[in-house]
């Protein structure tokens, strides 16, 4: 930019116009932080969001994404997010439970999804959006549902029934559900931050763990895991969610621009997240260092049978009436289990 008639003024004040023009001109930053490896579907729908933004704004926004818990683990993220310090998280729905917001838990509901589409029903339609707006009251903006996918149970021992699970230890998120599901099982359920899970497998810490395969291959668990059970038990997702205040904060052209951003990096995370977890799948078969198992539909249902009662005993955490409604939306009957 040329400013001739800079020269015309005292030089002190012509410093002073420079900064405030430089200040002017700095990009609002947003940091995004998340704990997954680049390589998944979260870690590659938050660098397309960055570009789609960043584009759309014309570089008035400059998304910094933090993967692989290089900023902050699980619960520090959250605290950070609520301070300001970070901008932008996409925490798996497990995770919002120390946020006052239970609800998010029904997700972990075992076998409550069949598959995508029914679980887009509740994601894309009106109950998710009314589980986003409960996040007001946090100080929270949640913005999307990104999809990562169904979780598969890991272990040192073919995990094939039910019974197998007995006096196992097993990583678990913060979710109460999932603590209820693994003791469904007979094992031993153990909270840890995500960024932990490796080591502690690998020390003998915990036995097993369960994640979508795209977590468990990027975190190179197939290096300390000799079984996973394709069992399909349960769904792990997450909802993208901001700083209000940040938010509400912003010019209103420029959080139109990002919400448009958000809108078509939620469609590209959604429709790449299947494939990326298939691959993820042949990647961990073709390393030879992990077992995989696929359960018969004797065991399947036998799995189904001993998970059931972890929907009644999750009602008074979750609300029976948001259970019932996603049952009504998916077309899930229990008494069919
Ligand atoms: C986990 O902590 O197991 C996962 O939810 C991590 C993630 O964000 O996918």
């Amino acid at each position: 930019m040329k400013l001739p008639f800079l020269r015309a003024l005292p030089i002190g004040l012509a410093a002073a116009f420079c900064s405030v023009a430089a200040f002017a001109q700095q990009p609002i930053v947003i940091k995004f932080s998340h704990v997954v490896a680049v390589d998944t579907p979260k870690g590659k729908a938050a660098d397309y969001f960055k570009k789609l933004a960043e584009e759309r704004t014309k570089g008035k926004v400059k998304i910094e994404v933090y993967p692989n818990s290089q900023l902050y683990k699980d619960k520090e993220e959250l605290e950070a997010l609520q301070l300001g310090a970070v901008q932008m998280l996409a925490p798996s729905l497990a995770k919002f439970g120390p946020l006052g917001a239970r609800e998010f838990e029904v997700f972990d509901l075992p076998f409550i999804f069949d598959d995508y589409s029914e679980l887009h029903r509740v994601t894309q339609g009106p109950i998710g959006a009314s589980l986003l707006k409960k996040l007001d009251s946090k100080g929270i903006i949640g913005l999307a549902f990104w999809d990562n996918g169904f979780k598969e149970m890991s272990a040192n021992k073919p995990l094939r029934m039910p019974d197998d699970f007995r006096g196992q230890k097993l990583r678990i998120q913060s979710s109460k559900v999932l603590d209820v599901q693994m003791r469904a099982l007979g094992a031993t359920p153990q909270v840890m931050a995500f960024s932990e899970v490796y080591q502690a497998l690998q020390t003998g810490v915990v036995d097993g763990t369960e994640n979508p395969v795209s977590n468990f291959y990027t975190q190179k668990m197939y290096e300390v895991q000799k079984y996973l059970t394709i069992s399909d038990h349960g769904y792990l997702g997450y909802a993208v969610i901001v700083n209000k205040k940040f938010w509400d904060g912003l010019p209103s052209e420029l959080r139109t621009a990002l919400e448009g951003a958000m809108k078509d990096a939620t469609k590209f995370a959604n429709d790449i997240a299947k494939k990326e977890n298939d691959d993820a799948l042949e990647a961990v078969k073709k390393s030879g260092k992990t077992q995989v198992i696929a359960l018969t539909p004797a065991e399947r249902t036998a799995w189904k049978k001993a998970l059931l009662k972890v929907h009644q005993e999750s009602e008074s955490r979750i609300g029976k009436d948001l259970i019932q409604s996603i049952y009504k939306e998916t077309g899930f009957d229990p008494s069919k289990f």
